[in-house]
């Protein structure tokens, strides 16, 4: 896929249709799967604004929508900002009664998961690591409570030996339940509000931002804005095999420049995702 993204197009999805279905606001995730869709050789039905635009502003739940969409598309992708949105879609598109199921891809629901970014991260890692991830220390930076990001980073990450440490206040912290799922693995993790002390130690740092659409009000939000900025005076404290990972959109986490540091990845990230979003939809698309 990574030839392919230089230059050409596939014929894998010819006669196949992906429909994305973005409730919430999206740059790279839904044009990365579209365009990967499209160098697959599919073609591609896209509702940007399914929240302003669709029949959900008359009241269609999101089930009925699923099975509708199913009858449009072999391939459904889709972001909601309610935890357990998609799986709803999914169902619906279950149901169709044809010779070929609808798949439904995770684009992110809410403060749930978000899995193809995740898969997208531990390529990077593993691209730059050379296929190593193991006896890797990991650092996870921001709003861990409600980015979806960091939970399903944790979600994948954890199959490998690999040491977390999370660095958010406390009222922002990774939720019991993700770091449960580490313990029950055996793997360690470590927690604090100070990112200036642990950064020298991380082999990969991983920087998301405050997600201000998720608290009660843009105040409340605004507090926790630049609590955690990456400048270039934080990266000399960095190793220097260090990787700096971020999902984008940046907002004021980490300071452009930062981005001529080799060991800055985030743009790297996108041109990853492209690919392994190619991958993944051939993969369960049964080519
Ligand atoms: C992330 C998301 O939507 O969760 N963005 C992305 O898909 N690259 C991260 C974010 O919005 O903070």
């Amino acid at each position: 896929m990574e030839k392919v993204v230089g230059g050409g197009f596939l014929k894998l999805m010819d006669g196949k249709i992906l429909a994305t279905l973005f409730y919430e606001p999206s740059t790279r995730t839904r044009m990365s799967f579209e365009s990967a869709f499209l160098r697959l050789g599919g073609k591609v039905v896209s509702g940007a604004d399914m929240a302003g635009a669709s029949s959900a502003r008359k009241g269609e739940s999101l089930y009925d929508t699923g099975r509708v969409v199913s009858e449009f598309a072999d391939l459904i992708v889709v972001r909601h900002p309610e935890v357990g949105s998609v799986a709803e879609v999914a169902k619906g598109a279950r149901e169709r009664v044809a010779s070929r199921a609808c798949v439904v891809i995770n684009a992110g629901d809410g403060v749930g998961d978000h899995p193809t970014q995740a898969l997208l991260d531990v390529y990077t890692i593993w691209k730059e690591r050379g296929g190593k991830l193991d006896g890797l220390i990991v650092g996870m930076i921001g709003d861990l409570k409600n980015g979806r990001v960091p939970h399903s980073q944790c979600e994948l990450l954890k199959h490998w030996d690999i040491e977390f440490v999370f660095v958010s206040p406390k009222a922002l912290a990774m939720p019991w339940n993700v770091k449960d799922d580490l313990t029950a693995v055996g793997r360690k993790f470590f927690e604090t509000e100070d990112l200036g002390s642990v950064v020298g130690g991380l082999d990969v740092i991983c920087a998301t931002r405050i997600q201000a659409e998720r608290f009660k009000s843009a105040k409340e939000a605004g507090k926790y804005k630049g609590i955690y900025v990456i400048n270039a005076l934080m990266m000399k404290k960095a190793k220097k095999s260090a990787l700096l990972l971020h999902p984008l959109p940046r907002v004021d986490e980490i300071t452009v420049d930062v981005d001529r540091d080799p060991r800055a990845k985030y743009f790297d990230q996108v041109r990853n995702g492209l690919c392994l979003r190619m991958a993944l939809m051939a993969e369960v698309m049964g080519k």
